[in-house]
């Protein structure tokens, strides 16, 4: 081969090396490599390009497989994060309704079971949900009954991080309100004892007269003096007229001893 001949020879050689393969830098200089079988490739870059490095949970540490090739860089290693669900409370709590509140470290939707069993049945248990993915979950409870324990578990699913549930806690509605709740004894109907709080005890039923005394025709002073008292004796006394008793339903509370409210 004479000496022109060789190095045309050698020029094609080095053209060939140049294009082969192992020299094309694939997405602009970005090195994809996937040797070891990896289910994702491990993209390294130059300083020029994001270094991103996914791994699945688990998977053997390597954090630079091209050890001793000085071109690439160690690249970050972003674990899969696991759904974790924190700080469940029970706020706002009335005589029919409770507010469930809990967080998670990634958004993810909401569930509460709940129920008057314990333990909560999941499969048994009323729930209230929402698929609108948030890491700030409220979930209101309606239409519960006073007075009662409600034992709550609840859940929450994010499609790329898995499943949480809560261990069950519990909470007692409110009691209905007693306040304005009255039996109707003498020893009550005996504070009722002036014009402006007069209730009597005709037969055997109480009434409220206080807005009808400024009206009476047998004078104010005929009625208050009986207010507070059992004044059947003395309404009968008079001979009322059966208008007169007929007006007696207005203003009627309820059957001595009853408990009323007011
Ligand atoms: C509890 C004690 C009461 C006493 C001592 C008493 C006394 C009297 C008296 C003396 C008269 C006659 C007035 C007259 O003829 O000039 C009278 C008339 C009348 N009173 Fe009473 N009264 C009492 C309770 C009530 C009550 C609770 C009502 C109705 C809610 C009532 C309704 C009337 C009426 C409508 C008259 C007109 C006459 C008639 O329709 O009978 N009174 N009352």
């Amino acid at each position: 081969m004479t000496t022109f001949t060789k190095k045309i020879s050698s020029l094609v050689l080095f053209a060939a090396l140049l294009l082969s393969p192992a020299f094309v830098l694939a997405d602009g200089g970005e090195h994809l490599n996937n040797k070891n079988g990896d289910r994702h490739p491990k993209i390294h870059g130059k300083s020029a390009f994001a270094h991103t490095h996914v791994r699945e949970r688990g998977e053997k540490g390597d954090q630079d497989d091209d050890e001793g090739r000085g071109e690439h860089r160690t690249s970050t290693t972003t674990p899969a994060t696991t759904l974790a669900l924190r700080g469940l409370a029970i706020t706002n709590v009335s005589t029919s309704s409770a507010l469930v509140s809990w967080t998670t470290n990634v958004t993810s939707s909401s569930k509460v079971y709940f129920g008057t069993t314990s333990p909560l049945s999941l499969l048994a248990a009323s729930s209230v949900t929402s698929a609108t993915p948030v890491k700030s979950h409220s979930i209101g409870l309606t239409g519960l009954t006073a007075s009662t324990t409600y034992y709550v578990v609840v859940a929450s699913v994010s499609a790329a991080n898995g499943s949480a549930t809560s261990s069950q806690t519990s909470f007692t509605t409110a009691p209905l309100s007693t306040t304005n709740q009255v039996t109707l004894t003498s020893a009550v109907i005996a504070t009722h004892n002036t014009q402006n709080s007069c209730w009597l005890t005709i037969g055997s039923n109480v009434y409220n007269i206080t807005a009808y005394v400024p009206y009476h025709p047998g004078g104010v002073q005929a009625i208050v003096s009986l207010c507070g008292t059992d004044a059947t004796a003395a309404f009968g006394g008079i001979g009322h007229s059966s208008s007169a008793t007929a007006l007696l339903a207005n203003y009627l509370l309820g059957a001595l001893g009853q408990t009323v409210t007011i």
